[in-house]
């Protein structure tokens, strides 16, 4: 039997992941990008952004044919059983919500072109109710004769482990309006499923509102385990406590976990803060805003971190940061990305130039994206370079290499010892020996 022909539509992180996984997985898969340079990279095997393993994947399954890219809908039409919806929904520009119009840009420039008994599946994360809108638009615009139907199955990838989060994912989630789609699901993921971690993948069938709510429940959730260990840490250290002990000894409680507890600097990318914020604002529209206002909480602790750390930052130099030489360790939102978006890491650098201080960079791959998002900073190309002359050092990304640097390299190019570790992963009892003041987050 020939493999089932698929289409990716919109190939920026979670596409582009998306469309070379499934064609590891054996299937012909079209990807449609309308942005000419992530397209021309698409088309050489390179990935729109760093992601370990992806450019080799992608690389394979372009050279054997298996994987193609285009900017054609009508292509994609005609060539499509199965679509998937791959779009990005940004916080829309005036702060409220998601911006749904790519979704529908695409569904609309999509139907007219189906071809067959097509399922469009939505992956993108959309606030509750856009996919019964797009099952009519779908509808409405599909033409007469083709047979087509929606599904929602939220993606729930993180970055730096896209490919496995894909290939092996903790759960699928099937939003549906009949057993034929989920079979067809079902059919086409048997072989994720049947690579389960301890055994088949967990499979939830379920109405569209629900798969749509639990993507952005998960990301809300994980969120509120950041911001809860943050404000414990600040606990931690006026009463004189250790928040990664505590962290470690509650984590122990299965109902609890110990994932997601990591406490420093707070969250970032383009997930967490955006979803927490969109759900927030959905339930506002759907009259319910006071219930979820939890999740307003969660994002004042979480931008409260940014602003503390500028202020331990300063207490740290025991002066005005005006002209201070401040290295900072770390530009993307977390380790395995060159994704900058809300970065903690920049946000607080940036900070901290804005009010005067002599900011230096480095990120072992993001210093591009970096540098393009605040030019007017210095960046260096290497973490002990970074830290020449330095008044304070601040470790806000935890790159392995940060960890394993030498401690002895970095002592002799600085100007004064002093460490801040705003990931709490750094062995500070090695820096304090070589002669540092060394502290952590929620930590002595
Ligand atoms: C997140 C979710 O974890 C994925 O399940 C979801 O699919 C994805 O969003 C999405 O919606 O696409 P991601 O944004 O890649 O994935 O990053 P996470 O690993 O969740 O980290 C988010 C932020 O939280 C980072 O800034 C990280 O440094 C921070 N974090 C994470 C902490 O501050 N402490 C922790 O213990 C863990």
């Amino acid at each position: 039997m020939a493999p089932v022909r698929t289409t990716t539509i919109g190939c920026g992180y979670l596409g582009a992941t998306h469309a070379a996984c499934m064609a590891e997985l054996g299937y012909d898969v079209l990807g449609v990008e309308v942005d000419p340079d992530k397209l021309a990279m698409l088309r050489e095997g390179r990935a729109p952004v760093y992601e370990a393993g992806l450019d080799e994947m992608l690389a394979r399954h372009v050279a054997s044919g298996r994987l193609r890219f285009t900017d054609s809908y009508e292509e994609a039409g005609a060539f499509g059983e199965i679509h998937f919806l791959c779009l990005g929904t940004p916080q829309r520009s005036d702060g409220l919500g998601a911006d749904t119009s790519q979704v529908e840009y695409a569904v609309r420039t999509l139907a007219p072109h189906l071809t067959g008994s097509p399922l469009v599946v939505g992956k993108s994360t959309v606030p509750v109710g856009t996919a019964a809108r797009m099952a009519a638009l779908l509808t409405e615009l599909t033409p007469s004769g083709v047979e087509a139907e929606l599904a929602w199955n939220p993606e729930f990838l993180r970055e730096a482990h896209g490919v496995d989060d894909t290939l092996r994912p903790d759960r699928l989630v099937f939003g549906v309006r009949s057993d034929a789609a989920e079979k067809r699901l079902r059919e086409f993921y048997a072989p994720v499923i049947d690579l389960g971690v301890n055994g088949a993948t967990p499979v939830v069938v379920t109405d569209y509102a629900t798969a749509e709510l639990v993507k952005v429940t998960a990301n809300s959730f994980l969120a509120t385990k950041i911001s809860f260990i943050n404000a414990v840490a600040e606990v931690c250290e006026v009463a004189g406590a250790d928040v990664v002990a505590l962290a470690d000894a509650i984590g122990y409680d299965d109902r609890i976990g110990r994932k997601m507890l990591g406490a420093g600097v707070g969250f970032g990318g383009g997930c967490l803060p955006k979803d927490l914020r969109a759900f927030q604002h959905r339930a506002g529209e759907l009259g319910v805003e006071d219930v979820m206002s939890l999740l307003g909480e969660v994002d004042a602790i979480n931008a409260h971190q940014r602003e503390r750390t500028v202020q331990i930052a300063k207490g740290m130099l025991g002066r005005s940061l005006r002209g201070a030489r401040i290295a900072v360790w770390g530009a993307a939102f977390k380790p395995g990305t060159d994704d900058v978006r809300d970065s903690p890491a920049l946000a607080i650098a940036g900070q901290l130039h804005l009010r005067g201080a002599q900011v230096t960079v480095f990120d072992p791959k993001a210093g591009r994206t970096a540098r393009a998002a605040y030019p007017t900073m210095s960046y260096a190309e290497g973490a002990v370079e970074a830290c020449r002359d330095a008044d304070l050092v601040l470790h806000m990304t935890e790159w392995p290499e940060f960890r394993e640097v030498d401690v002895d390299r970095v002592t002799e190019v600085v100007a004064h010892r002093r460490l801040l570790d705003g990931r709490n992963v750094l062995d500070l009892q090695a820096w304090r020996n070589a002669g540092w003041t060394a502290r952590g987050l929620g930590r002595l």
